[in-house]
């Protein structure tokens, strides 16, 4: 994609990965995705905003040729994360007057990610503004968002808030701005539960700093720009603040159909009382489907087979995945069959420690599911009604 103008001296200079399907070899990307960087030009300097993955350098660096961009002063470096930061290196050989700006933690993770030279560094404080002439940079630091050394910047002047991942969207568009808001909301929510939701009660304060300045246009680093900033802000107030919903998630693994019989019938059962089921079948899910689900879940409930006397492996997986993203989940319970034995419950509780959750009595049968087991899984759908409506969750 060539330059385009965002604002009088203000362009976009990114690169579109059309074909991307896998981030960090864990993320599904389904719509593929965008590593956008923008360029300033003020009066007297010239900022560069972030740059892109390396495999796509060539994209930016032909955009700044092709602009003319002779002199570049700043590079602004929001976030160590090598989709913007990885083609700095090739940005400072071809401008070897410019300087790395970022905070204190980013420049320590830069000279160790990207081995970039200590003297190329300029570190900035929390609120410090940089001048570009007639164009000011304030640099606002919001950890979290999504490693612990990031920042983002507001174009005093123009009222542009540059936020790098925070406020992004995997989504690949030739779109300069929302025009789907369905859409971005999706893939921004998506975005969300995969990277910020681990580090919400950080990011509240973050969204409340940057709330607080006045904002026409949000130019994140990912995905289409918002000429609309509420939109976003609002969804994102939901994401963090919001109490849980009156919903189960179900992701389950089922052998040769007795875990699967019993994921059937208690999700009848939860329906039947009034509760919202989304049900995942491990071996076809889109993991990040998953993960969007637990943004607004009150309740995980896995549906587990017993192989070689633990949990299924790709169970095991999803439950190590929940752990680490830290949903708000308030309540917890496990359902499936074993063939003899094993301690599947014991292990699979252990692997989800950072869950807030109170355990409710799992359903585990020997073989297929009979009268009994149907009448525990009766009593587990009660138990979590009940729980959801002393809480209020609607
Ligand atoms: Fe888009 Fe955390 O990098």
């Amino acid at each position: 994609m060539k330059p385009r103008e965002l604002k009088k001296g203000i362009y976009c200079v990114g690169a579109i990965d059309w074909d991307r399907r896998l981030f960090d070899s864990l993320i599904p990307l389904p719509d593929g995705t965008s590593y956008n960087s923008y360029v300033i030009q003020g009066s007297e300097k010239t900022a560069l905003i972030d740059s892109v993955d390396p495999p796509m350098a060539h994209v930016l660096l032909d955009n700044l040729t092709g602009l003319g961009v002779d002199n570049i002063d700043y590079a602004i470096a929001h976030h160590a994360e090598q989709d913007h930061s990885g083609s700095i290196p090739r940005v400072l050989e071809k401008y070897p007057e410019a300087k790395v700006v970022c905070t204190p933690k980013c420049k320590d993770m830069l000279i160790d990610l990207l081995l970039i030279p200590e003297d190329r560094f300029i570190t900035v404080a929390d609120k410090e503004t940089i001048s570009l002439g007639d164009k000011t940079l304030e640099f606002v630091h919001t950890p979290w968002v999504h490693w612990p050394e990031t920042m983002v910047t507001y174009l005093r002047e123009d009222k542009i808030l540059f936020s790098c991942d925070f406020f992004g969207s995997h989504l690949a568009t030739t779109d300069m701005y929302v025009s789907d808001e369905g859409q971005v909301y999706e893939a921004a929510k998506r975005y969300y539960s995969e990277i910020m939701m681990p580090f919400r009660t950080t990011i509240q304060k973050d969204l409340e700093k940057v709330q607080s300045y006045d904002i026409d246009i949000i130019a994140p680093s990912h995905g289409p720009m918002y000429d609309k900033p509420e939109f976003i802000m609002n969804a994102y107030h939901s994401w963090l603040f919001d109490e849980p919903k009156n919903i189960v998630v179900l992701p389950y693994i089922s052998m040769h159909g007795s875990t699967g019989r019993m994921v059937e019938y208690l999700v009848s059962s939860l329906a039947e009382k009034g509760i919202t089921v989304k049900q995942f079948d491990l071996t076809v899910t889109d993991i990040g489907k998953l993960a969007m689900a637990l943004v607004d879940a009150a309740t995980i409930v896995i549906g587990v087979p017993t192989v070689h006397a633990g949990p299924h492996p790709v169970v095991a997986y999803a439950a190590i995945l929940a752990n680490a993203l830290r949903p708000n989940l308030k309540y917890a319970s496990i359902i499936g069959s074993y063939g003899w034995g094993g301690k599947t419950v014991e292990q699979l509780a252990a692997m989800i420690p950072n869950l807030k959750v109170e355990i409710l009595d799992p359903v585990i049968c020997k073989g297929y599911p009979r009268e009994a087991d149907f009448k525990a899984l009766d009593n587990l759908a009660a138990a979590i009604a009940e729980k959801h409506k002393e809480n209020n969750y609607t």
